[in-house]
């Protein structure tokens, strides 16, 4: 899995399409954003239409790096600052309070806005190209799982005129695959909104203070919402024996599975599609909403995964898993 080469043509009409108040997906390291002038509410408008994502729900804020932390936030704490150096351009979103510029459509009304500097080649070259900062959602419908290569988004938004996106950036596949982690600190104590692939152990390290986990009276933010990150189909996730143990028997219904090849060996269910879950943590991650992807449109009646290992390097794919355990959803 690698990074294509920046392709300049396609950044130059990606920018121009930003300036004219148009959206485009890209490509960062985490997911696909669908981006767009974060100063322009028109356009920030179009993405949450594109979404089907209600107006009350925040969108971060994409800069290119810790220099612009200021345009967009006030108060900005030692914390916040040693976050930004340590860990941008990167996979961490910093909600800090809202300087003027970020405006009610930007931050739903809530008096915080969320940045991040993302490290993808392709998104900041995006960032230079344009010369603004970039409101960007992850660039799948409310709900669903988030793209992490550019097939996703046009399977799911699709491209004008019978899409909903200007133009589509293809850069491969996410090297991340999941969601940045997001931190609070626009606090007195630092907290964990959600958790991604810099871990609450590196965010201590840098911060030397404890990080807690964001309680009751957290601000709402869709991630946090039970559910989200759904397939179409019903998923369930099981522990490695009862789900060897039901692979075992035959069945009535199409399954479709991620599981360690150990799991998957002597199946004599009936299975539609089987991915072996990669031991990695970081390969894991990278190639989690892909699998989803390609279980849900397997022709199974049902998805199963097994449940992954615990521990500091699972907690963002045990959240994000969790989280697409609900059978049912539409839309
Ligand atoms: O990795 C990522 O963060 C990707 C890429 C495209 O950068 N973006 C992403 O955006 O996941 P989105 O909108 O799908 O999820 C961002 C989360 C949402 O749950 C949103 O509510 C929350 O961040 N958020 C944004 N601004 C916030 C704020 N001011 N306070 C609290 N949560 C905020
Ligand atoms: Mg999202």
């Amino acid at each position: 899995m690698s990074t294509p080469p920046v392709d300049t043509r396609a950044i130059e009409r990606a920018a121009e399409v930003l300036r004219s108040g148009g959206i485009v997906a890209l490509p960062t390291e985490t997911v696909y954003g669908l981006a767009a002038d974060a100063d322009n509410e028109d356009a920030v408008r179009k993405l949450f239409a594109a979404k089907g994502r209600p107006a009350d729900h925040p969108v971060i804020v994409h800069v290119g790096g810790t220099n612009e932390l200021d345009a967009w936030a006030k108060e900005v704490s030692d914390d916040a600052r040693a976050l930004s150096r340590a860990f941008w351009p990167g996979p961490l979103t910093l909600v800090l309070r809202r300087a003027a510029r970020a405006r009610d459509v930007i931050t739903g009304g809530q008096e915080t806005v969320g940045l991040r500097a993302p490290a993808h080649p392709w998104a900041r070259a995006v960032l230079e190209a344009f010369g603004g900062a970039l409101a960007a959602p992850s660039a799948n419908s409310f709900g669903r799982v988030s793209p992490t290569t550019a097939q996703h988004v046009i399977d799911d938004l699709g491209i004008k005129p019978h899409g909903k996106v200007d133009l589509v950036l293809d850069g491969g596949a996410c090297p991340v695959g999941i969601e940045s982690t997001i931190v609070d600190v626009s606090g007195t104590e630092p907290t964990l909104l959600r958790p991604g692939a810099i871990t609450r152990e590196q965010l201590q390290r840098a911060l030397g203070r404890e990080v807690t986990d964001a309680g009751a009276n957290a601000p709402r933010t869709s991630g946090r919402l039970e559910k989200h990150y759904a397939p179409h189909m019903p998923l369930s996730v099981l522990p490695a024996d009862k789900l060897t143990a039901k692979l075992a028997k035959p069945c009535n219904q199409r399954l479709a599975v991620l599981a360690p090849l150990t799991v998957l060996e002597n199946c004599r269910a009936n299975v539609a599609l089987a991915i072996a879950a990669p031991e990695r943590a970081d390969d894991y991650a990278r190639l989690l909403y892909s699998s989803l992807h390609r279980l849900d449109i397997s022709g199974a009646d049902q998805l199963i995964v097994a449940a992954p290992p615990t521990g500091p390097q699972w907690d963002a794919i045990n959240d994000r898993l969790r989280r697409a355990q609900v059978s049912g959803v539409n839309g």
